[in-house]
Formats: structure tokens, C-alpha cells, sequence
């Protein structure tokens, strides 16, 4: 075993909905989102039901609902401070919502204890900008790093199964003893990625993977978000400020302004659409490059 190759994942039939209905609201139940044509059947991994999110009397996101089927990639759009790394965040817990309910793997998680959002941030990572690596240790340690956690694994393992991972995010092993100062800001994300992966995840959360990099590393990165799409069949959320990143990731796309989920739809029916704001968001990403 060279690489953590996991089974497809099981698509939850059930989502618990019974004891927490808001007061018989229409709201939309999981899986049938206001534009998400798919099948019934498929079940959500991560869906936000009707989130509310403020900090103190700014309202950051205001009855937003979307989802992310098992395998899909679901990329974020939107504006600077729109809310969009504080969606990331409420999935994996480090905020909660006011209002409204977040699924996770067929759960409700809202209410989970921090104990309980422990299990779920094994199943779903995020990827922070800047790697978030520990700088004190090599790259082949710092993705060792969630294996030796585990406990139960001997060194030689481990060592095969990093050399696996470092080799799916394409680092060569040149770079394996570096510490992270030495990398590039490109090698950082893909060795971040590779200790994600570690942790054997069913989803990663990656925020704004393509700020400062350039435009060939970003097509690495957008190649490896496919690969770990298809080959592992991980569902993937990321907030993007790139079009044409998204535009070769997303299956789903939400586009968030003034609060609200202004746009969550297909890639095609976005392009399609006609909407003033989503339009003129789409002819500025063309000419800026907005900080994160
Ligand atoms: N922990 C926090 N406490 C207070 N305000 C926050 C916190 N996190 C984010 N915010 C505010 O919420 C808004 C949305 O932030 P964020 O989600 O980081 O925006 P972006 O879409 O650029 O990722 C910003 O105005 C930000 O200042
Ligand atoms: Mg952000």
C-alpha cells in the first residue's frame, strides 16, 4: 500500500431531519436546494440550511443555503469580506451559526461539542492559505505529522505512505528534508495538501488556494483538486478569486453578496445566467486580482 487509496465514499441515504424543523418553514430539505437539479436520491456531504452568521450588528451570512454532493467540487466566489473563508470556517466548527443548520457527512452537526467537531475535522480538512505548516519540521515530517497521531502505524509505513502522498501532489523528492522556509509558496499548498491527505479525509476546504501563485502552479493546484476529485473521489469546497480556476473545477458554483447565497447553480447555469451583479463580478475577476 503505497497511498491511502480509500473506497468511494458511501453516500449517506438518511439526514436526520426529525426534532430540529424550524417551525414547519418551506425550507428546502437537503438534496433539493432552491436551483440544485440533481438527483434525490444523492444525498449531500456538506450542505448549510438556511445559516445565519453575524458579528455583533454586522451581518456576515443571512439565511444562506447551498450544498455539495459526495464527489463534486463546490467552488465559493465572491467579493473580499463577503463571508466566504467564515462559510469554511462554520463547516469544520471554528464558528457556529445564529440560525439555521449545517449537515456534514449526513449529520447535523450545529450543536455539536467540540469533541464531536473533532471526528468530523478528520473527515473534513481545510487547507489554509498560507499551508499552515509546521515550520520547524521537514516536509516529509510535517506530513508524517497526521500519521504518527494515529498511532498504529510502524516508521516504514508511514514513510511509504508519505512518499505516496508527497508523490500525488507532485513534490519531488529533492525537496522531502527541506524545512518549509525553503519552499515556494506553490510547494507549501501542494505539501499542505499532502499532509491533509494524511488524515485520510472524505473532503478538503481550501481557502483561496490560488492567491500568490502563478498562473502555472495555480493550473498544478486546479490539476491536483481534479485528480484527488477523481481518484479518491473527495468532495472538495473551494473559495476561490480565480473564474478560470473555477471554471475548470466547480460543478456547483455559490457566488455570495451582501450576505446572501446570490447565485448557487451549475457552472452552465451560471455562465448562462443574466443576473447585473453576478455579470459584473464575473468582468471585473477578468481584470483585477484582488488580495484575499
Ligand atoms: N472571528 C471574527 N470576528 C469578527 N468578525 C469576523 C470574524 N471572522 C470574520 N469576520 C468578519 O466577517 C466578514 C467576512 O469575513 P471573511 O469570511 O473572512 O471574508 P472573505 O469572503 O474575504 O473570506 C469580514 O467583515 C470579517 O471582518
Ligand atoms: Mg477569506
Amino acid at each position: 500500500m503505497s497511498t491511502p487509496e480509500k473506497p468511494p465514499i458511501e453516500i449517506p441515504t438518511e439526514t436526520p431531519h426529525h426534532g430540529h424543523d424550524h417551525g414547519g418553514a418551506p425550507g428546502h430539505p437537503s438534496g433539493e436546494s432552491p436551483n440544485g437539479h440533481h438527483d434525490p436520491a444523492k444525498q449531500p456531504y456538506i450542505a448549510f440550511e438556511h445559516v445565519s452568521k453575524a458579528f455583533g450588528s454586522q451581518v456576515v451570512l443571512d439565511d444562506v443555503s447551498f450544498f455539495v454532493l459526495p464527489g463534486e467540487v463546490l467552488c465559493i466566489l465572491g467579493r473580499s469580506g463577503v463571508g466566504k473563508s467564515v462559510s469554511l470556517q462554520n463547516i469544520v466548527g471554528f464558528l457556529k451559526p445564529d440560525a439555521g443548520r449545517i449537515l456534514v457527512a449526513g449529520e447535523d452537526i450545529t450543536g455539536f461539542t467540540d469533541k464531536q467537531m473533532q471526528l468530523i475535522r478528520r473527515k473534513v480538512t481545510m487547507v489554509f492559505q498560507n499551508g499552515a505548516l509546521f515550520d520547524s519540521l521537514t516536509v516529509r515530517e510535517n506530513v508524517a505529522f497526521p500519521l504518527r497521531e494515529r498511532n498504529e502505524l510502524q516508521e516504514d509505513q508511514i514513510m511509504q505512505i508519505v512518499k505516496g502522498l508527497l508523490d500525488m501532489v507532485g513534490v519531488h523528492e529533492d525537496l522531502f528534508d527541506e524545512l518549509p522556509s525553503g519552499l515556494s509558496t506553490g510547494m507549501k499548498r501542494s505539501v499542505a495538501i499532502a499532509r491533509a491527505l494524511a488524515a485520510q479525509p472524505e473532503a478538503i476546504l481550501y481557502d483561496e488556494p490560488t492567491t500568490m501563485v502563478d498562473p502555472l502552479i495555480a493550473r498544478l493546484l486546479g490539476d491536483l483538486i481534479l485528480k484527488l476529485k477523481h481518484q479518491l473521489r473527495l468532495t472538495s469546497i473551494v473559495v476561490t478569486h480565480d473564474m478560470r480556476f473555477a471554471e475548470r473545477l466547480a460543478d456547483r458554483v455559490l457566488f455570495l453578496h451582501q450576505g446572501k447565497a446570490h447565485f448557487f447553480g451549475t457552472m452552465e447555469e451560471m455562465k448562462q445566467s443574466k443576473d447585473e451583479i453576478l455579470q459584473q463580478f464575473l468582468e471585473l475577476d477578468t481584470l483585477v486580482l484582488p488580495g484575499a
